[in-house]
């Protein structure tokens, strides 16, 4: 199973994909792959010393070696760098959790292909066709470390929304630039809901995308979050992804 989580930031992508990476390693060994340039899925899965994790596109000199670059000049780069080594190397495993801090794509996103932006998208698509293992990608509000071969081995985009008009005008972005670029299959979830109206107005703004499932609002996860630190331990949170990850493998199968 190949998932992105992507959405607005502040919707709880972090929190649900880190929740997911739980659900799924009690079956085996899962990839999980941080893309936000805040990133902060380490500290959320219980990896120590999450804020000292380096990013993958801040490692320059690597990455320059890898793609044939000599610092500070202009050149051509390497189309196919030798990568897969790296997902060993470059990650922390913690039980059946291999995570992988990748960063931001620089400035200029998709279009602008510096080597480290190269780097990234190579490298994310050996994680997604070339590795075997469940992989979660937390990302951004876009696509932006898609190639057309990784949004294409992509099973599922999964947009995280809550009950607001521009969190879910995100997700609609979201879903016509996965269709542009050859994602199968792009499902919302309806996150941080409290009423019945909250869900019934998230449905019905996202029009065609299929909402798979709703996360109640949960005021002890965002004390936990605000003062603790982490989000990781919610039951209600634990269950809605649960049975999302039945509902999908269901599809797959
Ligand atoms: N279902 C929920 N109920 C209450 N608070 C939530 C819920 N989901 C996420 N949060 C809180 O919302 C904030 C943003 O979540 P986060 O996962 O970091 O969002 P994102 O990764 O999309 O920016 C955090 O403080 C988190 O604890
Ligand atoms: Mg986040």
């Amino acid at each position: 199973m190949k998932i992105a989580f992507t959405g607005k930031g502040g919707v709880g992508k972090t929190t649900l994909a880190s929740i997911f990476v739980n659900v799924l390693s009690k079956e085996g060994e899962v990839l999980a792959i941080d893309c936000d340039p805040d990133s902060n899925l380490a500290r959320n899965l219980g990896f120590g010393d999450a804020e000292k994790i380096k990013p993958i596109v801040k490692m320059e000199d690597m990455i320059n070696k890898r793609m044939g670059v000599e610092k500070g000049k202009k050149s051509f780069y390497k189309l196919n760098p030798k990568i897969d080594d790296i997902p060993d190397k470059f990650s922390r495993t913690n039980g059946n959790v291999k995570l992988i801090v990748m960063g931001a794509v620089k400035e200029g996103g998709a279009g602008c292909m510096c080597p480290e932006n190269a780097f990234v998208k190579n490298l994310i698509s050996h994680l997604v066709l070339k590795r075997d293992e469940n992989l979660v990608m937390d990302m951004e509000a876009g696509l932006e470390h898609f190639g057309r071969g990784t949004a294409e081995g992509c099973n599922f985009v999964l947009a995280v929304v809550e009950p607001s008009l521009n969190s879910i005008q995100t997700a609609k972005n979201v879903n016509e630039l996965a269709k542009d670029i050859g994602v199968k299959k792009v499902y919302a979830i309806g996150n941080k809901v409290r009423t019945v109206a909250d869900k019934t107005f998230i449905e019905k703004e996202l029009g065609k995308i299929k909402l798979i499932e709703t996360i109640d609002f949960d005021e002890e996860l965002l004390k936990q979050d605000k003062y603790e630190g982490f989000s990781v331990v919610s039951k209600k949170i634990s269950t809605g992804m649960e049975k999302i990850k039945n509902l999908l493998k269901e599809e797959l199968s």
